[in-house]
């Protein structure tokens, strides 16, 4: 085969990733609003780009909604001593029970950075959503969402489209 009859690796576009009906869903949980900004953040980089995406608290999310999204996104502060906050763990459970390769998922987070474990409840779903499902991205901010902080947001959102870009490769 000579070299211009080679195929081309194609690349989706956002609009091939649109047209792969992508469906993202959001959800967080927040106390003093840190978190609930840094997911404020992401939900607009997403929308800017013109993804489908739907954003949950916590306490709005019921299990039966993870089979409507190929995509998760999740937000979580750190308790105690790097811990999942308890309105967490069930989703984090979920998650883990339904052991699903084919779902892309990232997760974000507020931590400080005053504490031994830094955002340690972030570790503890990346490390779950490493095994269980496709990771594509991590996120820890510390405290407040400042300035230089929106650059990491946008690098947040673009290794979650460029992961599932790839796995759209793989299903056409
Ligand atoms: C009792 C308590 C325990 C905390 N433990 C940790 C911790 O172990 N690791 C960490 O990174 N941050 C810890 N934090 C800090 C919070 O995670 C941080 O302030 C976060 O930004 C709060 O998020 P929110 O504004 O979205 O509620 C703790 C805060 C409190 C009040």
């Amino acid at each position: 085969m000579s070299k211009s009859q080679e195929p081309i690796q194609k690349f989706p576009s956002p609009m091939d990733l649109m047209n792969c009906n992508m469906k993202i869903a959001m959800v967080y949980t927040s106390i003093t609003g840190n978190t609930r900004e840094l997911a404020e953040e992401i939900y607009r980089i997403f929308l800017r780009k013109s993804f489908d995406i739907d954003i949950y608290r916590i306490e709005e999310f019921q299990a039966s909604y993870v089979k409507h999204y190929n995509v998760v996104v999740i937000g979580t502060y750190t308790w105690g001593n790097g811990e999942i906050p308890k309105e967490m763990r069930g989703f984090y459970h979920l998650l883990e029970s339904l052991g699903c390769k084919d779902m892309i998922t990232g997760v974000f987070g507020t931590g400080d950075c005053f504490y031994p474990n830094f955002c340690g409840a972030v570790d503890l779903f990346r490390d779950m959503l490493y095994v269980r499902t496709h990771l594509a991205a991590v996120l820890k901010v510390e405290l407040m969402l400042q300035k230089q902080d929106v650059d990491r947001c946008n690098a947040f959102v673009e290794s979650i489209l460029k992961h599932a870009g790839r796995r759209k490769l793989q299903f056409t």
